[in-house]
């Protein structure tokens, strides 16, 4: 049955899948750029991009060519074998960070679980029984048992609570809860430098300098999570590079593979020969096409100059909301901005705003109950970015 209607759709949507996501009443079926259409033919200006996946747009064609090139080559190999885009990227992101050696996976979170038995295999090469990880209150680092036990939201801890490991909690932007949080078990300190699940929460500089020199002092590892927040979203490669410091581990997933499910974790020399053949694997991690689209996606992202326009995009984003705040004191909270990874914190739920955004033809999402989260693609115009504005201006009056 050849089903082409939304609500026909939506219908066997309802029948065949696990019931995981809450979606709106429209079915995604084309993007370019910055647009994506759904299957009625509606266009949409997308301004969430897969979640900051999305960073050169839908199909950009750089991408499009290494998928189509690749995949004519080799699809699939396995980590039995050597794959050329495996290596050529390890070695182009290795060049480009603080670190010397990478583990591809697939996901986000696959990522996040490297580093942490990483953490612990260090540690144990050691003889030491290190195996608590100290995260943040409203972090978000994954879906499965360890990365959930290091996401910081009671709602989606709760039900597992007897499967998930003793991990610490300490309060982002507090230093002193990180040395309340710490005791002789804790092998390291995981830090998304943007919390981006948990709001746009901006780390300080003072509160990164004082978790290097703490994990400094202590012997333990510092690990950030960029897989949000890297990859140039931020108006830098890294994330860390906004700080004066470097971690020791340092996760990376959504944009890296263009679109195409790919994880990595980057870490120290000294840290990562702690693994040794076998200790840790995967079929499809750093699989070619994944890999191949990722070099790609590298090399726009330079030859563009697409940090230098995040930037610049960023001060202009930044501008116009200040002035759209200006006219809604009383609904307008606060606003959080770097680089394209901008929140809106409003005083009232948010979850209103982005379905009348649907309504005017733009994607958006609400995160931490009332925080609009903008993750547009770093190609996004002026032009967008004032129809994004504009459309905000209509609803909060509206709505105020
Ligand atoms: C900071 C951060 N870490 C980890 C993850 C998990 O990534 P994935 O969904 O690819 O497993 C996410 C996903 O939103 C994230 O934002």
């Amino acid at each position: 049955m050849n089903i082409k209607n939304t609500k026909e759709l939506i219908e066997e949507e309802g029948k065949y899948l696990i019931q995981t996501y809450k979606q709106p009443e429209m079915v995604l079926d084309r993007g370019e750029g910055t647009k994506v259409w759904d299957i009625e033919g509606k266009m949409y200006y997308d301004f969430i991009g897969g979640i900051a996946v999305n960073s050169l747009g839908y199909c950009h064609p750089g991408i499009v060519e290494a998928i189509h090139k690749q995949s004519e080559k080799l699809i699939h190999c396995s980590n039995l074998f050597y794959n050329a885009p495996q290596i050529l990227l390890a070695r182009e992101l290795v060049n480009n960070s603080c670190g010397d050696r990478v583990f591809f996976g697939n996901s986000g979170a696959e990522a996040n679980e490297a580093a942490i038995k990483l953490a612990v295999k260090y540690f144990k090469e050691q003889g030491k029984e290190k195996f608590k990880i100290i995260y943040m209150k409203d972090s978000f680092h994954g879906r499965t048992i360890a990365t959930l036990a290091a996401t910081g939201k009671y709602k989606y801890q709760k039900d597992y609570l007897s499967l998930l490991p003793a991990f610490k909690q300490a309060i982002f932007n507090d230093l002193d809860s990180i040395k309340d949080a710490y005791d002789e078990n804790v092998a390291a300190v995981l830090v998304e430098p943007v919390q981006g699940e948990g709001g746009i929460n901006i780390a300080t500089v003072e509160f990164m300098e004082g978790l290097r020199e703490f994990c400094d002092s202590k012997g333990i590892l510092l690990i950030f999570d960029e897989i949000q927040c890297g990859l140039g979203r931020t108006g830098k490669m890294f994330a860390y590079q906004n700080y004066n410091i470097e971690p020791d581990m340092l996760t990376l997933a959504k944009p890296l593979g263009g679109g195409l499910p790919l994880g990595a974790l980057i870490a120290k020399e000294k840290i990562a020969s702690a693994y040794k053949p076998g200790d840790h694997g995967t079929t499809f991690g750093g699989n070619p096409v994944a890999c191949a689209a990722a070099l790609a996606f590298l090399e726009v992202l330079e030859e563009d100059g697409l940090l230098a326009e995040c930037q610049k995009k960023s001060k202009y984003f930044q501008k116009n909301l200040e002035l759209l705040k200006t006219n809604y004191p009383g609904l307008i909270k606060e606003i959080r901005v770097i680089g394209l990874m901008v929140g809106l914190e409003l005083e009232k739920d948010g979850l209103v705003v982005v379905k009348k955004m649907l309504d005017e033809g733009i994607l958006i999402n609400c995160t931490a109950g009332n925080v609009l989260r903008f993750l547009p693609p770093l190609i996004v115009q002026e032009k967008e970015i004032d129809y994004l504005v504009n459309a905000l201006d209509k609803i909060f009056k509206e709505i105020k």
